[in-house]
């Protein structure tokens, strides 16, 4: 029996689907928005049994290409290099540094491995695009470009000109005539980069697609083009700050979890490859309230300074401010700080900073934030030479952190001899090839002890 035909109604602005008609979207809010579609009937397709199929034996199939771009950062969070025939979604907050990125490693990919690339975008002119080329020294006859955005034209430009690698700035600007809804709702989206990947994923193209995060946070809408694609990395970073960080949240083909550090510069993105030597650059050592302390970007250990400022509240409440830190846990660590160790937080102002611009909200910076606090309190500096790690309990007592050896070993690395730890760490390094001087301590009354006798002694 034929199925019955049925309709859908669908929203042209996020995609959801409603069985009746109705005046607002139950989704996003927005009135008058939904279209009537026919729904793909079923049943209407008949399983061919007994089709020819063809089976791959593993090991047998042959490696595709990987580009390398041979941009440090890059490479090892793409787990070295783009694949051929991947698609990529490349997703950061308006004026990260996305463009540049795409155009670095589009004429990194064309100069090491010999591909012809290709560079849609709607976002800047033909003109703008040439004036950034020839400030990041790529030649511009390097690769060829189009401001023509309209879907079909770009799966016209895969047909003919054979490109290897193509960046698509941005998938919200991408348009089909076929569809009615406005560039960048969540329908064209959709369609739009399904089509897009389809022709990649059938002529073997890398396509690395550009998108905006909205709002709310998302690309536009919900997660929309995450599980669409091979790869996805974040571009983040603070816009008055030049560290731009490069994280994997997808990957198909590699490690996610990693991160790529970048510096923002005129002649566009650099990579940095100690960390560390940036971070730390401007510390000046041996003054009260600043303490180094190792922390981890996904799986990589990272070593930065925290500055923390105690002073008597001149108005009012007294202000807590943090930049870089949880303010949650800012303030269980002030309340510890009355409780276990006896110090009057409750009419001073407390400002808290990690420098550089980084954010790190894992319980391990609770140590390190609150030996800053105490320094300043008590206007004594920490020992020279110094790291420190670990979470603080309510009761004052600490405990490990994730990662500890890792940790450990890059403080060893950026030549700190002395390290400062939650005993609780002890079991975590039993398997150390290094022989740093580690200050097991057991709660928050051994770390004030340490920091008012400035020996590390125990
Ligand atoms: P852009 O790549 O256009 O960001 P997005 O594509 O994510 O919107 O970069 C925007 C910012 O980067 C802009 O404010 C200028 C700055 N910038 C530099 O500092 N140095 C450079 O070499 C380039 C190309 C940009
Ligand atoms: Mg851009």
């Amino acid at each position: 029996m034929a199925a019955k035909e049925k309709s859908i109604f669908v929203c042209r602005l996020c995609g959801a689907e409603f069985p009746k008609w109705q005046g607002q979207c139950g989704q996003c809010g927005e009135w008058n928005v939904l279209e009537e579609k026919a729904q793909e009937k079923t049943g209407s397709r008949k399983a061919a049994a007994g089709r020819p199929f063809s089976l791959n034996v593993l090991g047998k199939a042959s490696m595709p290409r990987r580009y390398q771009t041979r941009i440090p950062e890059l490479d090892r969070v793409s787990g070295g290099g783009f694949l051929a025939g991947s698609v990529t979604l490349l997703g950061g907050d308006p004026g990260i540094g996305k463009s540049t990125l795409a155009l670095q490693l589009l004429a990194e990919c064309i100069r090491i491995e010999k591909i012809k690339g290709l560079y849609f975008s709607g976002e800047e002119s033909i003109e703008q695009i040439s004036l950034r080329a020839s400030r990041l020294l790529v030649p511009d006859e390097l690769f060829s470009l189009s401001n023509d955005m309209e879907l079909h034209q770009i799966l016209h430009a895969m047909d003919t000109e054979k490109p290897q690698l193509l960046i698509v700035d941005s998938i919200q600007t991408v348009y089909s005539l076929n569809s009615d809804s406005l560039p960048g709702s969540v329908t064209q989206v959709r369609e739009c980069a399904s089509e897009l990947l389809n022709k990649a994923k059938q002529k073997n193209i890398t396509l690395i697609l550009i998108g905006h995060i909205t709002k709310e946070g998302n690309i536009a809408g919900p997660k929309l083009l995450e599980h669409l694609v091979d790869t996805v990395f974040y571009q983040e970073g603070d816009q008055n700050n030049y560290f731009r960080i490069l994280r994997s949240v997808k990957n198909r083909f590699g490690a996610t979890n990693e991160i790529g550090i970048f510096e923002m510069a005129a002649d566009g993105l650099h990579s940095v490859g100690n960390p560390g030597d940036i971070f730390l650059s401007e510390r000046i050592s041996g003054v009260s309230g600043s303490v180094v302390a190792a922390g981890l970007e996904a799986t990589r250990p990272l070593l930065i300074e925290i500055q923390a400022l105690a002073a008597k509240a001149a108005y009012g409440a007294p202000q807590r401010n943090s930049t870089g830190v949880d303010h949650r846990r800012l303030a269980m660590l002030l309340a510890v700080m009355e409780k276990k160790l006896h110090l009057p937080m409750s009419q001073s102002d407390v400002f808290v900073n990690i420098v550089g611009g980084l954010k790190f909200f894992e319980p391990a910076m609770d140590l390190p934030v609150l030996a800053a606090i105490i320094s300043s309190v008590l206007d004594k500096p920490l020992p020279d030479g110094c790291v420190l790690f670990g979470e603080v309990g309510l009761t004052g007592e600490l405990r490990s952190a994730s990662l500890s050896l890792k940790r450990v070993e890059e403080a060893v690395r950026m030549g700190f001899s002395h390290i400062i730890l939650p005993a609780a760490s002890r079991k975590a390094l039993v398997n150390m090839r290094v022989q740093p001087d580690l200050h097991f301590i057991a709660n928050v009354g051994e770390l004030k002890t340490l920091i008012s006798s400035r020996s590390l002694t125990s």
